[in-house]
């Protein structure tokens, strides 16, 4: 686990869709209709009522995000975020990947969220990197929390055991950085 200001960070291995949090984020399409992977999961577990909801958002860019509620799931509410897809890294995918983390604590933010779920977005089918998004994951969200109010714990949900040792291994890297330079306080 890895403290930043009032926010835990923390890696485990569990099925994002068990998770009883205020926000659990989805790795969607730019449509928002549903698919393979965790969003499948997700849609599966919330119910149809998410999909109808989902219609009426108009899709999504890829990079933003858009809040939904969680309908069935122990989550108060769907965060959909749409990854990019990875072509070798020269389209821009690591500045879309953090862009998606930056719009998603935002978003939860603004609906009052205290607790929030990542999965590892854009690690399945759309093929980036992993140690490459794990790092892009966790520096994004602690740049992020200094300015979206109220977020006190951030869970990386992973699938398998090699994502959440990547993740173990980051958040430990990212701890000894802190504490060899710790943030400056404002004057
Ligand atoms: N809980 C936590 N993590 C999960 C779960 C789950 N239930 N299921 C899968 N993962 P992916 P992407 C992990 O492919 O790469 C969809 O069709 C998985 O092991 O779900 O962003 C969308 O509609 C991997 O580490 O998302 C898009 O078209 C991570 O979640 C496209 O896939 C993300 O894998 C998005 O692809």
């Amino acid at each position: 686990m890895l403290l930043s200001g009032q926010c835990s960070l923390e890696a485990r291995v569990v099925d994002i869709t068990t998770l009883t949090v205020d926000a659990i984020v989805n790795a969607a399409n730019t449509s928002l209709l549903g698919g393979g992977g965790v969003d499948g999961a997700i849609h599966r577990a919330a119910g149809r009522a998410l999909l109808r909801e989902c219609e009426t958002l108009g899709g999504c860019a890829t990079g933003d995000a858009k809040i939904t509620a969680g309908y069935q799931l122990p989550a108060r509410h769907v965060i959909h975020a749409v990854g990019p897809v990875w072509h070798g890294g020269g389209r821009g995918e690591a500045e879309r990947l953090a862009s998606c983390y930056w719009r998603s604590l935002e978003l939860a933010s603004e609906a009052q969220c205290a607790s929030i779920a990542f999965p590892a977005i854009s690690c399945g089918i759309y093929r980036f990197p992993a140690d490459e998004a794990v790092s892009i994951a966790v520096g994004a969200v602690l740049e992020t929390l200094p300015r979206v109010p109220g977020i006190e714990r951030v869970l990386f949900a992973c699938f398998d055991d090699a994502m959440f040792a990547r993740y173990q291994t980051e958040l430990a890297r990212r701890a000894t950085l802190l504490r060899q330079s710790p943030p400056s306080k404002p004057a």
